[in-house]
């Protein structure tokens, strides 16, 4: 058990729970949260953009090769941008804080 906060591009911010072994994408679309994700986390869209607060991006398992290719087609990245599909949640991540990136970004 443990927490995922998320932002939103509005300004507001909600707690949800992690679920063990589940996506980080998965988790905030489950609590219906505007994430598009639209290729289901294959890797593939890049419309799970996350931004990662700092403290936490480093604790993260670095990004491989795909995700960040498909970062650098973004118009609009951060040096923590990750893509949430690729972020799997375990309990040491409880805590972990990230901000959704919205449409086009
Ligand atoms: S859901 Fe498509 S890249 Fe993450």
């Amino acid at each position: 058990m443990g927490i995922i906060k998320v932002n939103q591009a509005d300004g507001t911010s909600r707690e949800i729970e992690g679920v063990e072994g589940w996506r980080v994408m998965e988790v905030i679309r489950a609590h219906g949260l505007p994430i598009e994700a639209i290729c289901g986390g294959a890797c593939a869209c890049a419309t799970c953009h996350v931004e990662v607060e700092p403290e936490w991006a480093e604790r993260l398992h670095p990004a491989r090769d795909d995700e960040e290719a498909l970062l650098d087609t973004l118009p609009a990245t951060g040096p923590t941008s990750r893509l949430s599909c690729q972020i799997i949640w375990e309990e040491h991540l409880d805590g972990l804080e990230v901000t959704l990136a919205g449409e086009g970004a």
